[in-house]
């Protein structure tokens, strides 16, 4: 790669601000494998429980299942056991990952219940403790991805930042709401930028990015070395060429579509592969003169064959 890179993450050279945000239930290996094609400078796994890693269950065994091509790539944990996260961490170094992330930022019920994830905010000591300890375990890079705080009243974001780099963390990615917010209200874009002047180690800015306009937006309002794309990467992986849907024309949609598919069900296998393509392909199909019928074609489709079909009969479109 000739280009310099926009940024380092310690010693691992980042080439592109625009990074594939964790989305757990979407960033399967077939998802990050095709944002990376199309420009994402770094992916993310989506949160994988330390101790499930531990005890071998089939679900992380399955999103541990890395591609050689799949580069750089971040692999992010949950957990509050540093003992635990400890010995998965090793697991997860040993599968040829470039960078290791520790979640504080998931403000799902079932997460935070166990005193994980967002609900470390309210602890930062023991982030410290757990940053400590993953740095002094793993010889890749460790990352932290916090939200602002658990609620309004204790935005503790600077506290935590400064907590994780002082543990050695190479990196902080800031979703910029806080754990109560869960995705309401408007990503706050000044604290992030808070969090970019408090700090000497890369920060990536993570809410609300859109549209193409969004990134511009977003790197001059915080300054951040690099911007994750959450949501508005699902069905548009042309974000990363900094693209809007509306303006890709069907005949290049269709076949990033079917190589898409093609890939979820080698990955997948055919009826899991299918099913779970369901939910990115909503995206895919929205700004198209595609009608109703056709749409519930295409989304209880069963079978590759069928789809290839569907998708042969829309070429006019
Ligand atoms: C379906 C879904 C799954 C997510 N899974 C994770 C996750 O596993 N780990 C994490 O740190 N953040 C996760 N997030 C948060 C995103 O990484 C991101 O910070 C947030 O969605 C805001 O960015 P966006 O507006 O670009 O989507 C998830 C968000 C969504 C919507």
């Amino acid at each position: 790669m000739s280009e310099s890179p926009a940024f380092f993450i310690r010693d691992l050279p980042i080439h592109g601000s625009l990074i594939l945000a964790p989305l757990s239930g979407y960033n399967d290996q077939p998802f990050r494998r095709l944002c990376l094609e199309f420009g994402a400078a770094l992916v993310y796994t989506g949160l994988l429980s330390a101790s499930a890693i531990l005890y071998g269950s089939r679900r992380s065994d399955e999103m541990l299942r890395f591609h050689p091509d799949e580069h750089p790539l971040a692999c992010q944990l949950f957990g509050s056991d540093e003992a635990i996260l400890e010995k998965a961490a090793r697991t997860v170094e040993a599968l040829d990952i470039d960078v290791l992330d520790f979640n504080m930022g998931c403000a799902q019920p079932k997460i935070v219940k166990g005193g994980y994830g967002a609900a470390l905010l309210k602890d930062p000591a023991q982030i410290g403790r757990i940053v400590t300890r993953l740095v002094n375990t793993v010889h890749v890079p460790v990352t932290g991805k916090i939200r602002l705080g658990w609620d309004a009243e204790s935005r503790n974001y600077l506290e935590v930042a400064h907590i994780l780099e002082d543990s050695g963390a190479a990196m902080i990615a800031v979703h910029g709401r806080t754990a109560d917010q869960k995705y309401t209200g408007r990503a706050d874009w000044d604290a992030i930028a808070e969090v970019k002047q408090a700090v000497d180690i890369p920060v990536l800015a993570s809410g609300d990015v859109k549209r193409a306009a969004d990134i511009t937006r977003i790197q001059a309002h915080t300054g951040c070395d690099g911007v994750m794309i959450g949501r508005a990467a699902i069905g548009n992986p042309w974000l990363f060429q900094r693209r809007d849907l509306p303006d890709v024309p069907w005949a290049e949609r269709a076949p990033v579509i079917l190589e898409h598919l093609r890939r979820m069900v080698d990955f997948h296998g055919e009826a899991q592969g299918h099913r779970r393509f369901r939910k990115h392909l909503r995206r895919y199909l929205t700004n198209t003169d595609i009608n109703r019928h056709q749409r519930r074609a295409f989304l209880q489709c069963e079978d590759f064959g069928t789809f290839v079909t569907l998708l042969e009969n829309l070429a006019g479109i």
